[in-house]
């Protein structure tokens, strides 16, 4: 195909991309909750959600944690929490930011969440907060800056139509218009969060997603 057919290709194949998408919808942060609970810490007395939106991760940590603090600075979503989580009376849903947040922690939990705070507030606060040998967990969204970014984000649109086909077989009739929750572009790239994790929290392990997501985890060290 030569260039100028493959141009006028592009948008209908996009628009079809876009059809696809809304007619099979499927979470790009929940499908990776199974993920943190494979790596779930030993001692599992507490662990603290940042960001909780409507609730999801905190119901499902609140069967593996003795007490679970889910905080999400949007009142509106802590309210959808603490209705999700009315028969789970460890969960705790308040309205805080992360910034706010003492205490000891086994675990703690950012999925789509560490895009809106302040590095250099949240990585230290992080150490703080969690007791030795507790574990951080990061679902987290990069802004694209490099070539393999871009692969990434190509790969990621090209195979996201498919796994919502996969998911979700039969099509939506009327698809949500945007999300249940108050959302952010990410501003910082890959290599600009690595940097601040080698500063902060040393030793931490990346990994990049399908689905334009990337995982982080980090152990606390014993002090
Ligand atoms: C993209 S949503 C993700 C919600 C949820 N974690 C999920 O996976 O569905 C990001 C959430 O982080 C919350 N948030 C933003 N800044 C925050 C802060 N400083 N402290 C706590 N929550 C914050 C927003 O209100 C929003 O609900």
């Amino acid at each position: 195909m030569d260039s100028h057919r493959l141009g006028a290709a592009l948008p209908r194949v996009i628009g079809w991309l876009n059809r696809t998408n809304a007619r099979h919808p499927w979470s790009h942060n929940d499908r990776l909750h199974r993920w943190i609970a494979r790596r779930l810490p030993d001692r599992r007395r507490s662990v603290l959600d940042v960001g909780c939106g409507q609730g999801l991760l905190a119901w499902r940590l609140s069967h593996r944690f003795g007490r679970v603090l889910a905080i999400d600075v949007d009142a509106p979503q802590v309210a959808a929490t603490a209705a999700r989580c009315a028969d789970r009376p460890n969960v705790t849903a308040r309205v805080a930011s992360f910034a706010e947040v003492d205490g000891t922690f086994d675990g703690i939990t950012m999925v789509a969440v560490l895009h809106h705070l302040d590095l250099e507030d949240a990585l230290p606060r992080i150490r703080r907060l969690l007791a030795p040998g507790g574990r951080l967990f990061v679902i987290g969204l990069a802004r694209s800056e490099t070539r393999i970014d871009l692969a990434w984000d190509l790969l990621s649109s090209v195979t996201n139509p498919l796994i919502g086909v996969i998911l979700h077989p039969r099509p939506v009739r009327d698809p949500p218009s945007g999300d249940p929750f108050p959302t952010k572009d990410p501003d910082v790239t890959l290599s600009e969060l690595r940097a601040a994790f080698a500063r902060h929290l040393p030793g931490a392990r990346f990994r990049r997603r399908l689905g334009f997501r990337h995982t982080i985890e980090w152990t606390a060290p014993a002090r």
